[in-house]
């Protein structure tokens, strides 16, 4: 039904960028974390125990299935929740639906998907809105719990860290390349796989080790959502684009063409900011901007954490975990962000 589902229909960041400059930020000292560093989510202290994490994502369906499309919108939406190393608590329901143009069963169906996954990550829906609109569009507003003093932001990360990625990346390419007929039936069974995982063992991975920068990768890409946290960091940050880990065909379906625009949009937030090596290949260079929908953990953590860290992330069952940044300078297939 979509041209761009997923994380992928975003407005672009540029965009996005210049109208939120003139938007006044409240001013609270309980405001933790807000807009100003563009995090995932907002966080407010309660009291020198508790602060609220919120958040919310909607976007149209990734994939025809109405069941599975509500199951990785959901996931989508408590990610943010999990990215700032928040637990997950309640949430609502935000439904576009267009009755008299699909079955009602369709719609119970995305809101069966939404439930089961926020069940899965001990999430309550108690309660959420709908308006007839088409296409549809789906996703939760969330609430979590946090130690004001265990906040894990974008704004964490320090020079000399390591990168982990904790799930591989091509969610844009791979649908798209479905729309096309290019993609394969494995390509997009690993992809909708990926978009249904939640990030909670990641998650709490990184509480366990004291993580303190990260964010999870959605619709501005790999490349956009490093930038983001480069900018917020005050640090400059390096991904060897062969190292990270990519689903299926990927690869293939870029080289023979299949790049989303969305691509192109985060390309062109992220240019400016932008040091790749001149041997870069481009498809790597382009995968790099592939709009992500419900996307892995990047973690910026200390050279001496990274086995443990991965150790437990294995164990954990993502297995597909990498290194994707160190502090070497012998790499000719980098990308470099800039503030
Ligand atoms: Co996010
Ligand atoms: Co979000
Ligand atoms: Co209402």
């Amino acid at each position: 039904m979509v041209e761009s589902g997923g994380c992928s229909a975003k407005i672009s960041p540029k965009q996005l960028e210049e109208i939120l400059k003139y938007l006044p930020l409240p001013k609270d000292p309980n405001i933790l974390v807000d807009i100003d560093t563009q995090d995932d989510a907002g966080v407010y202290k309660v009291n020198d125990n508790l602060a609220l994490v919120l958040t919310t994502d909607f976007f149209p369906p990734v994939c025809s299935d109405p069941y599975e499309f509500g199951q990785i919108a959901a996931a989508n939406s408590i990610s943010d929740v999990y990215a700032m190393g928040g637990d997950p608590v309640l949430a609502l329901n935000i439904m576009m639906f267009p009755a008299a143009k699909l079955p009602m069963e369709a719609y119970a169906e995305i809101l069966k998907g939404g439930f089961d996954k926020a069940t899965e990550a001990g999430v309550r829906i108690i309660g959420g809105h709908t308006i007839d609109d088409f296409p549809p569009k789906y996703g939760l507003a969330v609430v979590g719990y946090i130690h004001p003093e265990k906040i894990i932001t974008n704004a964490g990360a320090k020079p000399g860290d390591y990168l982990i990625l904790t799930k591989p990346i091509g969610t844009g390419v791979i649908m798209a390349g479905q729309r096309l007929g290019m993609a394969t039936d494995s390509d997009v069974t690993e992809a909708k796989y990926m978009m249904k995982l939640l990030n909670k063992s990641g998650a709490e991975v990184m509480k366990k080790y004291n993580i303190r920068g990260a964010t999870d990768i959605t619709g501005f890409g790999l490349a956009g959502h490093a930038l983001k946290m480069a900018k917020a960091s005050n640090v400059s940050m390096k991904i060897s684009m062969e190292k990270v880990p990519l689903i299926g065909n990927v690869y293939n379906l870029v080289d023979e063409g299949c790049i989303p625009g969305a691509s192109f949009r985060n390309l062109e937030f992220v240019e400016e900011h932008l040091l790749s090596a001149p041997s870069l290949d481009y498809n790597l260079k382009m995968i790099a901007f592939d709009a992500q929908t419900s996307g892995g953990l990047l973690m910026s953590i200390s050279h001496d954490k990274v086995e443990e860290v991965l150790n437990d992330l294995n164990a954990a069952g993502l297995t597909f975990s990498s290194v994707i940044g160190t502090d070497s300078q012998t790499n000719d297939q980098y990308l470099r962000m800039d503030t």
